[in-house]
């Protein structure tokens, strides 16, 4: 556990208070982004956007793509096909314009192990052309925001992963940028330090910026994102905010059958009008439903010919609707 984490400041900023809308203007604006590493087509075809002071997340299994959109949307590689504008700034066309505004939370840590927490935000404020006396008073800030101000003369080579990851959270944040880039930030964390990182982003949303937080972890993209995009292999299977998601599936709850057999149960369900899908794997079958209320009775019958068969009805998850949209389970 870190040695001290302070509660998470406000971010000094003179923007007003704002709530996303689809009034709210564009931060970011992605069509049809392609980037290949190779055959492999990383990213394949996406498009999206992010209004100012709103958290957008991608959610994706490892190799979905996720961190080589961040990359090409942060002008670290070119992309192969379409266009993002980030403030109106082309990716392809404005580096300097782009990168100005954005700031970037790598997914691997980016710091220099033998500098102080406070000379790497000082060196990375200087790159960015901050210069002093508001590089003085952002460091102060940045410190005390990412609850590092005690340490702040300690070499980061000694710091906890978690105060690694606040540190590099707090060194992209340096120069104001209006659009975040977040990848996985959470990665290898511990719970407190986690919900710190939650609290500045949420901070940051309320001073209007845009936020896009790429992770693996669906609990993060329940809670934190206003709107999620479903990404696997490339491509974005679905997005919207975490209700309509649920909702234009026609899927509303989840029954689990433990003990039937998943041809007996394909044959009882399959055909029944509030069931959008089984699946089963050995004798558990999960079944996708509109409207579990519609299925006691045929449940009933079942149960009654196999006394072994538990049940369980619980509302549908985004995990569900991932392995619904994929074909795949998304793990915690
Ligand atoms: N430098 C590279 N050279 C070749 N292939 C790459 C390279 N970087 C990524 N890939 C491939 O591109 C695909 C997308 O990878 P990417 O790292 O963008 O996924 P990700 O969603 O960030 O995964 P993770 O959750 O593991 O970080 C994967 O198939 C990966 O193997
Ligand atoms: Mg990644």
């Amino acid at each position: 556990m870190p040695a001290s984490i302070a509660p998470a400041a406000e971010i000094p900023t003179t923007k007003p208070h704002r709530v996303a809308t689809s009034d709210t203007p564009i931060a970011l604006s992605v069509t049809q982004l392609t980037r290949r590493h190779g055959e492999t087509k990383a990213v394949d075809g996406l498009t999206f956007e992010i209004h100012e002071g709103e958290v957008f997340g991608l959610l994706g299994p490892n190799g979905a793509g996720k961190t080589t959109t961040i990359s090409v949307l942060s002008t670290l590689l070119k992309p192969h096909g379409g266009e993002a504008r980030i403030f109106g700034a082309s990716i392809r066309e404005d580096v300097a314009g782009v990168r100005a505004k954005i700031g970037l939370v790598p997914q691997n840590i980016s710091l220099y192990p033998s500098l102080t927490a406070a000379e790497n935000i000082r060196f990375f404020g200087r790159m960015y052309g901050v210069k002093p006396p508001l590089l003085d008073q952002r460091v102060d800030e940045l410190l005390e925001l990412v609850g590092l101000d005690k340490r702040r003369d300690d070499r980061v080579g000694v710091y906890s992963g978690g105060m690694k990851r606040r540190l590099n959270l707090a060194v992209s944040l340096v120069h104001q940028p209006r659009l975040l880039l977040l990848d996985e930030p959470t990665v290898g964390v511990d719970p407190h330090s986690r919900e710190h990182i939650f609290d500045i982003i949420r901070n940051l949303k309320r001073g209007g910026t845009a936020i896009l937080y790429t992770t693996h972890y669906m609990e993060e993209a329940e809670n934190l994102c206003d709107r999620l995009a479903i990404m696997d292999e490339g491509q974005i299977a679905a997005t919207g905010t975490l209700n309509e998601l649920l909702a234009t599936r026609g899927c509303a709850e989840t029954i689990l059958l433990r003990g039937a057999h998943p041809s007996q149960v394909k044959s009882r369900f399959a055909t029944h009008p509030d069931v959008r899908e089984i699946d089963s794997e050995g004798d558990t079958c999960r079944l996708l439903v509109s409207r579990a209320s519609g299925l006691l009775g045929p449940l009933q019958d079942l149960t009654k010919n196999n006394p072994n068969v538990s049940i369980q009805i619980t509302p549908m998850s985004l995990g569900d609707l991932f392995l619904h949209l994929t074909g795949k389970e998304l793990r915690d």
